[in-house]
């Protein structure tokens, strides 16, 4: 394995004062503070704007901390800076963390940052509270599962659609423990390369109006696959969408036996003649119709998947982490947490519906989102707002009576 010795001098900053650089810095040395943490980011990967979803890993890693009661081993996987790894030894408690980034050149930066966590280890590996290599992630989390290394948490920050990492890092992830995973191609979520989302989560994409979801559930569906062929189900925790990037990511927690519901991954059509969304299992394959076509085979249906079609997030545990939000003082991320909460009704199908859409399609102007959430819910619906898309709801009403609602709005 190419691990280099894992302590060792550590680089000199010339300019140690605490500037705030612009994002996605290659500067020789630079320093930044996320959440009261201090650490440099000189020639390596940085991107100020992923720090919501490294809040939000930190908030599960430390949940997970307490509900271990004891020691919590983490590996990340692509590291960058090394960030991600301070915040866990910091803030969520880990007891140990190994940091891996491909990049070499980024070991002085990392190591200097790791050595911000503090408690000077003893010699002794598994006394050490951090490790830090070099090496493609596949290899570092290979070797450590042949030689029967577990992970509490496995963390996987990667880029575009590369998947490859996901079997290893299931693999890597002891029973009940968390996986962090991630996707930032946005053309392959949004239909746009069909054949690449096959290639990479066995699932044929096509492009729907709610395609940032369609991102997370082709991931979260591509995840669950490797993990049903190893004989392990994964639960969705948290979905998390950020347009920077964009950023898809999910924490999902690694189980032993096959999908509950296999109701939960499936395939998904919208109809672009009337908007009508709707999912189909593989027996209806074959049968698929919009109400919009009297039972016809309609060309108008898109259809992507297999994707996973259950709930984006555990209402329970993200309520766990709104509390702990709280807790730690990071108030700003309450409004996420809260929508979040709202998308985890069981009751609401995949898919958000924008205003404007329906707008369009009623031949009015726009109306407020709230008043026609409202509506909704008066008329016995489920309606809730989206942290994916702003101006959108998510709703159990057909697109044909959301449009009447919103009709009837107009007139009041
Ligand atoms: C998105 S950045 C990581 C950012 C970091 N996790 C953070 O929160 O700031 C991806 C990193 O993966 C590293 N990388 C790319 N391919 C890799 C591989 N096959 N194995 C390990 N690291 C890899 C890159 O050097 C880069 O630093």
């Amino acid at each position: 394995m190419a691990l280099l010795p894992l302590l060792h001098s550590l680089p000199t900053c010339k300019n140690p004062s605490p500037l705030r650089r612009p994002a996605c810095a290659h500067i020789s040395c630079s320093m930044e503070v996320e959440r009261g943490v201090e650490f440099e980011t000189a020639g390596s990967f940085f991107r100020r704007e992923s720090a919501v979803g490294r809040d939000l890993g930190v908030l599960s890693a430390a949940l997970h901390r307490r509900a271990l009661g004891g020691e919590m081993r983490i590996f990340d996987a692509m590291c960058g800076c090394g960030v991600r790894s301070l915040r866990y030894l910091r803030q969520a408690g880990a007891s140990f963390v190994w940091a891996n980034d491909a990049n070499e050149d980024s070991r002085g930066v990392i190591v200097s940052n790791l050595s911000r966590a503090g408690g000077a280890a003893p010699p002794g590996r598994e006394r050490r509270k951090w490790v830090v290599s070099h090496s493609d992630a596949n290899r570092v989390m290979a070797e450590n599962y042949l030689q029967r290394v577990l992970f509490d948490m496995v963390d996987v920050d990667s880029f575009g659609s590369d998947s490859s990492f996901l079997r290893s890092a299931i693999l890597s992830v002891k029973l009940g423990g968390l996986l962090y995973v991630t996707s930032t191609d946005g053309y392959t979520s949004g239909g746009h390369r069909p054949q690449q989302s096959l290639a990479s989560y066995g699932a044929y994409i096509r492009h729907m109006p709610y395609s940032n979801e369609v991102g997370l559930r082709m991931l979260i569906g591509g995840a669950l696959r490797e993990a049903t062929a190893l004989g392990f189900h994964l639960l969705p925790l948290f979905s998390y969408y950020s347009y920077h990037g964009p950023v898809f990511r999910v924490m999902l927690r690694v189980l032993r036996g096959k999908l509950h519901d296999p109701c939960d991954y499936g395939f998904i059509s919208y109809c672009n003649r009337c908007g009508h969304s709707q999912g189909f299992s593989w027996e209806q394959l074959g049968q698929m119709c919009c109400p919009c076509c009297s039972g016809e085979v309609s060309r108008s249906l898109v259809v992507s998947g297999p994707v996973w079609t259950g709930a984006l997030h555990d209402a329970n545990y993200v309520g766990e982490m709104l509390e702990l939000a709280g807790e730690f003082g990071w108030t700003d991320l309450e409004k996420l947490l809260k929508r979040m909460l709202e998308e985890s009704d069981p009751r609401l199908p995949f898919g958000y519906i924008k205003v404007d859409e329906i707008a369009r399609r009623a031949k009015i102007n726009s109306p407020p989102l709230g008043a026609l959430m409202s509506s909704l819910q008066k008329e016995g619906y489920v309606a809730s707002r989206s942290h994916i898309s702003l101006n959108a709801l998510k709703t159990d009403c057909p697109m044909a009576t959301c449009i009447e609602i919103a009709r009837k709005l107009q007139w009041r």
